[in-house]
């Protein structure tokens, strides 16, 4: 059977693959995201489906976005992290790829990955989150991805969780993103080496330098043992806990499943992240708490569940989505 290319646009990254129906991925591609220009993410978004369609009977595209897609599945109305406003993406795309194509949010495509084909399989109310750059959102209910009335919904990157607080791309201050990111990693580790503290020495010789201060270096150095590492890993669940459980008042979920980039650090992360809800739930104690699981994908639910949206969406039969 002809397969389906996802492509992830993430705020660092973009990550393809060539996709079966069963979600495994037949082979993937990784470039850095050229966050200066649209024009730019389209060509490196043409030449990587190029490329993979050169080699793989390909039917369809998905294209995941890190931003606010409108309703038609078409325009990225506003992205926090690159360069898109108002950007006809998918009008765009199809004068230079001749495929079936569709655009979503990354997150919403990830979310849908977890629940077709990962630890999400069957959840009545599944909250997916994915921490890479910032926060990202997908929401199913009754296996059904919720969109919202203009396609936005899932936005809970961009709760204000500390008033007053970070400056967030978004333009608001305190959004949960800048606590509980691959970002908020780099902001507190370059805080501290800024401040010429003595405790940061560590991770800086363990990542080769503080120009080489990134999320992944940072999530990877905890992983290897690296204490200030693992402290700031425990920060990050810490924020993502208490935030879980405000999303548990909102919406009773099941399940939450946590992917993206950041999840890399396994239990270093989700030890924190459940205690802290656990903690902070409201009504804890008198009623069931959801589940808070790992990604089964890791950071490739989002090229996974585009490439699947794109496949349901354009070669299924209506109302399979
Ligand atoms: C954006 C979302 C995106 C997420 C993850 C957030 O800052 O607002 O649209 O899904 O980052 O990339
Ligand atoms: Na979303
Ligand atoms: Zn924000």
């Amino acid at each position: 059977a002809p397969y389906s290319i996802g492509v992830d646009i993430g705020g660092t990254k973009v990550a393809a693959g060539v996709v079966d129906g069963a979600g495994r991925i037949v082979e993937r591609v990784l470039a850095a995201t050229p966050s200066h220009s649209p024009l730019a993410v389209e060509d490196t978004i043409t030449a990587v489906v190029g490329d993979l369609r050169s080699r793989h009977l390909v039917e369809t595209v998905g294209i995941g976005a890190a931003g606010w897609v409108d309703t038609n599945q078409s325009v990225v109305r506003f992205s926090p992290h690159l360069a898109w406003r108002q950007e006809p993406l998918k009008a765009k795309l199809e004068q230079r790829i001749d495929l079936p194509l569709i655009v979503d949010n990354d997150a919403n495509a990830a979310a849908w990955a977890e629940y077709r084909f990962g630890a999400g399989a069957g959840a009545s109310v599944m909250v997916c989150i994915t921490l890479g750059t910032g926060i990202g959102g997908g929401l199913v209910l009754n296996g059904q991805l919720f969109r919202g009335s203009y396609g936005m919904a899932g936005e809970w990157g961009h709760m204000i969780t500390v008033p007053g607080g970070h400056l967030c791309e978004c333009g608001n201050r305190g959004c949960w993103e800048q606590y509980a990111s691959g970002n908020a990693l780099v902001r507190d580790a370059k805080a501290l080496i800024a401040s010429g503290s003595p405790v940061v020495q560590g991770l800086v010789e363990s990542v080769g330098g503080p120009d080489s201060i990134t999320g992944p270096a940072i999530t990877e150095a905890a992983v290897a043992g690296e204490p200030l590492a693992r402290e700031l890993l425990a920060d990050i669940g810490r924020s993502l806990g208490v935030g879980i459980a405000n999303l548990a008042a909102a919406l009773d979920p099941e399940l939450v499943v946590v992917g993206g980039g950041v999840s890399a650090a396994g239990d270093l992360l989700l030890t924190p992240t459940r205690e802290a809800f656990e903690r902070t739930l409201t009504g804890r104690g008198f009623r069931p708490q959801a589940r808070i699981e790992l990604a089964h994908f890791r950071n490739d639910a989002g090229l996974v569940g585009a490439a699947d949206l794109a496949r349901h969406s354009l070669i299924e039969p209506p109302g399979t989505v």
